[in-house]
């Protein structure tokens, strides 16, 4: 196992994902819980091998919103076309906040990669919590905030406007979920800053306009380069990350070409202060 930087992410070698034992799957997802995103490379991975590795865990949870691949409904497509310029994920977020029962994590497996670009980067959130000051823990002590996706899929959202609008589906699924700002982990027990830029709209007891402020102060302190690592893809390289532990954005660098990726998001559990 190799750090991929200070606090976040660990690449894990020397291990067939597909055929991987139930020991070694333990300890992938306490690696994973810990350091927020495990990475393989040179996986031989079919989406036959993706789905049976993705109920191993708690569960599949559909996305409501990404394209799914027609042969396998569990497989959401993110995906980018040489004539798009927006991609999927291209601000700093967490996976499905917006539920009232948070994905887990997600399984994402790289089909098609441009020549250059397309790298994802990750923010620990533990660390975040960790590096806050006194103040700033102080003042988001007991406090909760409201996450939806609603302004970002809706007729109207972000994402209308673009040209990934004619494949994105569920313009009319409504969300909204309630979380602490800050949980404890629920297998690791670590404290973590469970606010987003994309899908944190304010806290509980104040307005948008009230909370902007404080959730601006959050990000920026949050997205210290010590909290953050960065994945190249590779061909064969498969990524599981864990929403509750990190924050992740996909790089929109690499116009004219293709990406696409193959995304599981596993099933969570409810969060807690
Ligand atoms: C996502 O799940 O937000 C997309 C990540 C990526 O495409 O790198």
């Amino acid at each position: 196992m190799k750090p991929m930087a200070l606090h976040c992410g660990i690449e894990i070698g020397d291990v067939a994902l597909a055929s991987c034992s139930d020991a070694q799957l333990q300890a992938i997802k306490q690696a994973i819980y810990e350091r927020g995103v495990a990475v393989f490379r040179d996986q031989d991975f079919t989406p036959r091998d993706h789905i049976a590795f993705a109920k191993r865990w708690d569960g599949i949870d559909v996305n409501a919103y990404f394209p799914l691949d027609p042969a396998f409904p569990e497989i959401a497509l993110v995906k980018k076309a040489p004539d798009q310029r927006t991609n999927i994920g291209g601000a700093w977020h967490t996976d499905h906040s917006y539920d009232p029962v948070p994905a887990m994590g997600s399984i994402l497996v790289a089909r098609e990669l441009p020549p250059t670009g397309g790298d994802t980067l990750f923010a620990h959130m533990g660390a975040a919590y960790d590096a806050l000051s006194d103040d700033l823990k102080a003042r988001i002590e007991g406090l909760e905030a409201f996450h939806t996706a609603d302004h970002v899929y809706s007729q109207g959202g972000v994402y209308a406007g673009t040209d990934q609008a004619g494949e994105l589906r569920g313009q009319d699924v409504t969300t909204g979920a309630v979380h602490p700002v800050v949980i404890r982990h629920p297998q690791t027990g670590r404290k973590l800053l469970y606010v987003n830029a994309a899908f944190t709209l304010h806290f509980v007891g104040q307005s948008r306009e009230e909370s902007l402020p404080l959730l601006m102060e959050l990000t920026s302190a949050a997205l210290a380069a010590d909290n953050q690592c960065r994945l190249e893809w590779e061909a064969g390289t498969v990524a599981i990350w864990d929403n509750r532990t990190t924050w992740h954005n996909a790089m929109n660098d690499y116009h004219g070409h293709a990406r696409e990726m193959h995304r599981i998001t596993l099933t969570g559990e409810t969060l807690a202060a």
